[in-house]
């Protein structure tokens, strides 16, 4: 009898276990929604914990609605987007922003909405749904199985995935930059010029050509990136090809790029990167990627550096790696040794030596 019981206990947590993943998606949807509507600006521009009522007029929600919203409030305060809180003076307990709803306010310089839109966008969920066909057929990608491209080449096709892409990369690495020249400047002891490899729209190199006057920085990236980007006094835009030269340079940057490639298609970019700082006394290549793996004791970080891992497989031809694999794609490139400096939470910055 009690075994039995047991066993039904077990099976109905499985069946839990199981709708939360099935409805794993409400919780992208309800923040999506939330940012649509604009809400984090709202409370934000209130100054002080807004109330149901206030929040609902200030989103002129539609009456026969009214009663939604605090559901929709409910979900996002349980995952941590908003809290309940109310002054000396309120009566009426009122919504709060957090750290993570911080950065989804629209003027906040961190803000990643553009990311956010980007990925929920139709363009970049859609692949999700080819993914287990795509494991039976020899297509590079879900997302080229859908759109008949790799992302690149549609993104050079469509100014409008171009510009929402690049935008989403600009809003990511905006943070991570920050930190990088803050805590990290060391890395850039000594060097008179970088080169950032796949620098996308040259969030990276304008931050560093700023922070550094005596740097030269080029952006290299593909010609529909690039265009329209203009040079200033320590920063120019190339458009060109990784695979086939990267300009020389002091040090080599590299971020959220070699992810997005198979080993023997990072082997190639490496190997490009090497012979551009062939000739320079102390130069080096400086990565920032994630090292999966080395927050096991953090659920949630380990969980979110998977999805990464789940990302790069469907988006593109790539993938994440734990130290092992970088260790053993930098020594197949030719390269001597390199250090990891974990400063940039989920990702790293790695300095690799010729
Ligand atoms: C994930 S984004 C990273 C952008 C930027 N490094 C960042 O972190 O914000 C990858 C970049 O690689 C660029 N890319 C793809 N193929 C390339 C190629 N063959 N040569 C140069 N850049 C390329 C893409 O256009 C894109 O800007």
């Amino acid at each position: 009898m009690n075994n039995s019981k047991n066993n039904n206990s077990e099976l109905l947590k499985a069946q839990a276990h199981i709708w939360n993943h099935i409805f794993n998606f409400i919780n992208s949807m309800s923040l999506k929604c939330a940012v649509e509507l604009g809400i984090p600006d709202i409370i934000n521009s209130h100054g002080k914990p807004i109330t149901i009522s206030e929040l609902s007029s200030a989103l002129s929600i539609h009456p026969t609605k009214s009663h939604c919203l605090p559901r929709l409030m409910r979900l996002l305060i349980h995952s941590g987007f908003f809290a309940l809180s109310k002054t000396k003076e309120q009566q009426e307990e009122g919504y709060v922003l957090t750290n993570s709803s911080q950065l989804l306010l629209k003027d906040n310089p961190f803000s990643i909405i553009p990311y956010l839109q980007a990925m929920l966008d139709p363009v970049f969920t859609k692949p999700w749904n080819f993914t287990s066909s795509w494991f039976q057929n020899d297509v590079p990608s879900p997302f080229e199985a859908v759109h008949g491209k790799a992302l690149w080449d549609y993104a050079g096709c469509d100014p409008k995935i171009n510009d929402l892409f690049n935008n989403c990369m600009d809003s990511e690495t905006r943070l991570i930059t920050s930190v990088l020249i803050n805590q990290g400047k060391e890395v850039f002891d000594g060097l008179n010029s970088v080169v950032d490899v796949g620098g996308g729209i040259g969030t990276v190199a304008k931050a560093i050509a700023e922070a550094f006057p005596h740097i030269e920085c080029t952006v290299l990236d593909l010609p529909h990136v690039v265009a329209g980007h203009r040079d200033t006094d320590n920063l120019k835009y190339v458009a060109g090809d990784m695979f086939e030269a990267v300009p020389p340079a002091d040090a080599i940057l590299i971020k959220s790029t070699l992810h997005d490639w198979s080993d023997e298609d990072c082997l190639k970019i490496l190997q490009q990167c090497k012979s551009a700082i062939e000739e320079r006394k102390g130069g080096k290549v400086i990565i920032i990627d994630m090292v999966i793996e080395n927050q096991k004791e953090d659920n949630v970080a380990t969980e979110t550096q998977l999805f990464f891992d789940m990302l790069m497989m469907v988006l593109v031809t790539g993938k994440e790696r734990n130290e092992k694999e970088w260790a053993k794609l930098f020594s197949a490139a030719g390269f001597s040794g390199y250090k990891i400096v974990p400063i940039l939470g989920l990702r790293s910055i790695i300095e690799v030596y010729p």
